[in-house]
């Protein structure tokens, strides 16, 4: 990827780069700095005839709008108060605050700092700076400087909040540059997003993927006595919802948790898909998320709430808090995101006219929008511009003896570029940025407008146990594309398998998923994704009252006799629960006594659990092996399929097997309460290690 700048004229370049834009910028842009940003020429987002984007500068406001929506911020605190469009006054929550209906926050701990969650901070700022005043584009600036006399109240960080309009966009972007600095002290960052409340009389109907929309309850649906909080309170059974078709369902916002790589477009509608106006968020990248594309974070839910959340611990837990030293030196920038609105009557949203929905009207803004990353348009230096940016190319293909001696295509396999670390390591990096793709069909990937820096390149396959990691680390520079050739993956394998149970992929969703308890439906679930719903884990001892669950590897089916997540069993009615034994029964023909076996144990989620692992013996007082204390996940409680991915692999002492039948003997061991468990991803037994061991 060469950069193609040289010699073209810059307005045929923009034009030959954005097929959306159109070349007229020359006279009305110039030249833009009014407030210390870098030199930015702002091509129009639109037609000319689209009225110039105006700024109003008012003693504790500031308006921006540009004939197509007006945003309405505090100044200098920078939180949204206003949203005009489409002849609605205000599309955020107005029964809400000021400063509660659209802001950034995060949530920290560190000295000061006693609540057990850590302090909220929702980065109102002291400094409105006009980064850019133009007709074709203004942004904003507000800013706030930490200082010491300010220890224990606002998070450690120096904050710049940034808004951009631009001419004839029906919408604003919105991103933010975090710094911490020699004179700041040590924390810990929790959790840290962007909150956009949409207000409850105009906005019912959520989307967040194709299949995943519905008519959501209100707000007050979820208050007692009209709503039950269940056992975990974000999860309220609707007794008495205002409207009386939610009645019997189960809200609960982590119902509608995503991946990172699948947060794209989200939002809400009126009463329904075909109502006047639409509130989006779009993020044609996720480079700035933490913890690659697996990682999953709440993204638009009851409230009405549509967040765009960047940094988050959960379904993954402590191992996500990040630490920062006193002094460290770190700077990142998050988002941006475009807020977007579309109506059904607006020509400036729905280009293609009638008969498409406000949601496919939204998708096709995303396509826009990513046909435009990265932006060329914003005026903060620490957001790097495509020319700052590189790419890599190569191409994958998996090596796994015992199943072909050839190298196979990576079916459905991803690569990425994280920070320099261990195998897996991306699962927990949030420091830096992550850079990720699907491979195609023949394993080849590219990854482009990576920002330049060191990262190791890093890959899984569905299919294949382990993690993939190229061991140079890849020196990313701007304006290049590094091409690294034929790679390959070799997963994990000691010898051939003797059993196997799932599929390796990450996740526990091929194992047995239950149907809902009839009294906690969503019934956005019935029919997909039925891991979503509410109590699953209190199905299992409702499936296994007595004794445990007993898998025969040679006449049973992981699909029907597998159950997703190893729980615990509730006993009696006195809030106790008891660890289970899970058991694998299989039979060997001929065992080898002074030869090893492997058994691997890859988990898609564990928490708060203890896996022990006994051969043939279910009493000794000493397992064979154990996991010892894993996982915060909290993917139980969470409704998910899958947390952090974690392997094991456990030597099997050939003197412990029998020939004939075997058991191997899987303890969960903690019994704290109904939420401490694990999920499987996949198990095999491997071996002997030697082709023709000698027979004992
Ligand atoms: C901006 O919002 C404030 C508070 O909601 C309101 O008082 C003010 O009139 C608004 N200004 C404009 C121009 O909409
Ligand atoms: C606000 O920003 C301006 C421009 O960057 C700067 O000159 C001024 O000192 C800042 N004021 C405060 C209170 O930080
Ligand atoms: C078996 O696999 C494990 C983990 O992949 C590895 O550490 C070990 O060295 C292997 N054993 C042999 C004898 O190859
Ligand atoms: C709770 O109930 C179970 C089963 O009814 C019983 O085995 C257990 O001893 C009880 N535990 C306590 C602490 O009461
Ligand atoms: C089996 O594994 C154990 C423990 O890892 C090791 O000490 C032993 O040498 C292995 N035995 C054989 C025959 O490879």
């Amino acid at each position: 990827m060469e950069h193609p700048a040289a010699g073209i004229p810059l307005c045929l370049l923009l034009l030959l780069m954005t097929s959306t834009s159109s070349c007229f910028f020359s006279e009305a842009s110039a030249r833009i700095n009014h407030g210390g940003g870098r030199q930015v020429l702002a091509p129009a987002a639109g037609q000319n005839s689209f009225p110039p984007v105006k700024l109003q500068i008012m003693d504790q406001y500031v308006v921006v709008g540009n004939g197509i929506v007006e945003v309405n911020l505090t100044n200098p605190g920078g939180s949204m108060t206003g949203i005009q469009y489409n002849g609605i006054d205000n599309l955020l929550e107005v029964v809400k605050s000021e400063t509660d209906r659209g802001y950034w926050d995060v949530v920290w701990k560190g000295d000061g700092i006693i609540k057990k969650k850590g302090a909220l901070d929702r980065l109102e700022c002291k400094n409105l700076t006009v980064i850019t005043e133009e007709e074709e584009q203004v942004e904003l600036s507000f800013t706030r400087k930490w200082s010491s006399e300010l220890q224990g109240k606002p998070v450690p960080l120096d904050i710049d909040k940034r808004f951009v309009m631009r001419r004839g966009s029906s919408g604003f972007y919105t991103y933010a540059i975090y710094e911490h600095s020699q004179q700041h002290p040590a924390f810990q960052l929790a959790n840290t997003r962007l909150v956009l409340k949409p207000r409850k009389d105009k906005f019912h109907y959520m989307a967040i993927s194709d299949k995943k929309q519905r008519p959501m309850p209100l707000p007050e649906d979820r208050v007692p006595p009209r709503g039950q909080p269940l056992a975990y309170p974000e999860a309220v059974l609707l007794v008495d919802p205002i409207e009386p078709q939610f009645k019997g369902e189960v809200d609960d916002k982590y119902e509608y948790s995503m991946e990172s790589r699948d947060i794209k477009v989200h939002g809400w509608m009126g009463k329904d898909p075909s109502s006047s106006v639409g509130f989006w968020q779009i993020t044609p990248s996720s480079e700035f998320r933490s913890a690659g594309p697996l990682k999953q974070f709440l993204s638009s839910h009851d409230g009405p709430t549509c967040l765009a959340v960047f940094h988050s611990t959960h379904y993954t837990g402590a191992d996500l808090m990040v630490p920062f030293e006193a002094g460290e030196a770190w700077k990142k920038v998050y988002g941006p995101v475009f807020v977007y609105f579309n109506s059904l009557e607006s020509e400036a949203s729905s280009s293609s006219g009638t008969g498409m929905s406000l949601w496919d009207d939204a998708k096709n803004q995303l396509m826009v929008q990513a046909k435009q990353w990265p932006y060329r348009f914003l005026g903060s230096r620490d957001y790097p511009l495509p020319d700052q940016r590189g790419g890599i190319t190569g191409r994958l293909s998996v090596h796994d003896p015992e199943i072909s001696t050839r190298n196979l295509p990576p079916t459905g396999g991803w690569v990425g570029l994280a920070a320099p670390g261990d195998p897996g390591s991306w699962q927990l990096e949030s420091k830096g940025y992550q850079f990720w793709t699907e491979v195609e069909e023949d394993g080849s990937f590219s990854i482009s407008n990576v920002i330049a820096g060191q990262y190791n390149l890093y890959g899984w396959v569905p299919g294949f146990i382990g993690d993939y990691k190229y061991d140079a680390v890849i020196n990313i520079t701007p304006g290049r594309s590094i091409e690294v050739g034929d790679l390959v993956f070799e997963p994990p394998r000691n010898a051939s398998t003797l059993w196997e149970i799932g599929v390796p992929d990450r996740t526990a969703g091929e194992f047995f998923i239950p149907d809902a308890n009839p009294n906690y439906i969503n019934k956005l679930y019935i029919h997909q994704e039925k891991y979503r719903q509410y109590g699953l884990w209190e199905r299992y001892a409702e499936l296994y009252p007595e004794a445990d669950l007993v898998y025969n590897v040679r006449t049973d089916d992981y699909r029907k006799d597998w159950f997703f997540a190893q729980v615990t069993r509730k006993k009696g009615d006195n809030g106790t629960y008891e660890g289970t034994t899970w058991q694998v029964k299989y039979s060997l023909d001929r065992t080898y006594q002074n030869v090893n076996y492997t058994l691997r144990i890859a988990l898609a989620t564990a928490n708060g659990a203890e896996l022990q692992v006994r051969v043939n013996d279910p009493s000794s007082a000493v397992p064979l092996f154990t996991t010892g204390s894993i996982g915060k996940d909290n993917t139980i409680a969470r409704h998910g399929i899958h947390g952090v991915y974690r392997l094991f692999s456990v030597v099997v002492p050939g003197s412990l097997l029998v020939d004939g039948s075997n058991t191997v003997f899987l303890t969960q061991a903690i019994n704290t309460g109904p939420f401490y468990g694990l999920m499987y991803d996949y198990i095999r037994l491997e071996g002997p290690l030697s082709p023709n061991p000698p027979r004992n």
